[in-house]
């Protein structure tokens, strides 16, 4: 066959249209499309579903198509199985990791927390099921705020594995909390230097920062919150002109909602570097989604005892995140 491309080795038809397949093929498998924020803006335009991590978790869990398929990074796909195990989960790309679960090895996961008894653990969604697994309760950047607040004043706290999110947290809650010393590479590539030259060049436009950038970013910025936080607050925004310090294809989401308005991506070191898209983020293509609702291969796949300890900690998150009067907090 004439092969249009060649890919895990797997071609694609020439001459197909994917747009179209994918559409067939998403009807054929009562496959559900999740796409973050992060994700190619086409994969964006033709997901059933665009969010952030804390909104995907909770789509992932309430579904009853027959297939998720996760325009995502693995350790999000992998929340979806843990929550809906009964569904099939394909991840376009099974490469497509994350920089903060690499940084945070089960093993030496659990060696931390047997190290600290009296601590209990909350930790970042961006880990392993192995890591969650290990976990008191998950937070996202949009409700972990809320679930901190949730806990007893003198509650001894672990957070892992982003320390730049951690330090964000002690500083809005006044906690203590033990950080885990893992990074975003994405979100550590922003520029103080370069920022501030941005910030003088546009005087009124407020800079929006995700809490995975390094204290020195967040000093410079109007608003720090999560990627759906940061989406609402560059819609409501009465400036014409905003800065966005995070993983630049939300500007997609920005540009398609406002698009009187301009979005600036915050700049790496060399003032345009590019460097600051997600490269796992990036490995997701509109060929591989073909190929995944197609093949349902790649699967995601958790051992039944990590899935069953994992999804513990993530209904505890769903639960506190939507709590209206804090949800007191027992121990395992
Ligand atoms: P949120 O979408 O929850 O803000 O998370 C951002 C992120 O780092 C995804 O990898
Ligand atoms: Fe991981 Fe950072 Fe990419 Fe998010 S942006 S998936 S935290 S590497």
């Amino acid at each position: 066959m004439d092969a249009r491309l060649n890919l895990f080795g797997k071609s694609i038809p020439a001459g197909i249209d994917l747009h179209t397949e994918i559409a067939r093929l998403r009807k054929e498998r009562n496959a559900v499309i999740l796409a973050h924020y992060y994700q190619d803006p086409v994969l964006q335009d033709l997901a059933d579903f665009v969010g952030d991590s804390l909104d995907l978790s909770r789509k992932a869990a309430a579904t009853d198509a027959a297939v998720i398929a996760f325009c995502g990074v693995k350790f999000m796909a992998e929340v979806a199985k843990i929550l809906s195990p009964q569904k099939t989960v394909v991840l376009p790309d099974l490469a497509a990791g994350c920089s903060l679960e690499d940084s945070c090895p089960p093993d030496e996961f659990g060696a931390f927390r047997a190290a600290h008894p009296d601590h209990i653990s909350l930790t970042y969604i961006n880990c392993s099921a192995a890591v969650k697994a290990h976990s008191d309760i998950i937070v996202t950047s949009s409700s972990a705020e809320k679930i901190i607040n949730q806990l007893p004043r003198d509650q001894k706290i672990l957070f892992a594995p982003d320390k730049h999110l951690g330090a964000w947290l002690n500083r809005k809650t006044g906690r203590d909390m033990l950080l885990w010393d893992g990074t975003c590479i994405v979100h550590e590539r922003f520029s103080v230097t370069e920022l501030l030259k941005l910030k003088a060049l546009n005087p009124a436009a407020p800079v929006l920062a995700h809490p995975e950038c390094p204290a020195a970013i967040l000093d410079l910025a109007d608003y720090v919150g999560a990627t759906s936080g940061i989406l609402d607050y560059a819609l409501k925004s009465p400036e014409p002109t905003l800065i966005v310090a995070t993983e630049p294809n939300i500007i997609h989401q920005m540009q398609l909602r406002a698009p009187h308005k301009v979005f600036i991506g915050a700049p790496g070191a060399d003032g345009n570097c590019g460097c600051n898209m997600c490269p796992f983020m990036a490995m997701n293509t509109l060929e591989k989604l073909y190929l995944c609702l197609r093949d349902l291969t790649p699967v995601i796949e958790v051992p039944e005892a990590i899935r069953v300890r994992a999804k513990l900690p993530l209904d505890r998150m769903l639960e506190m995140a939507s709590a209206v009067t804090p949800v007191p907090v027992t121990g395992d």
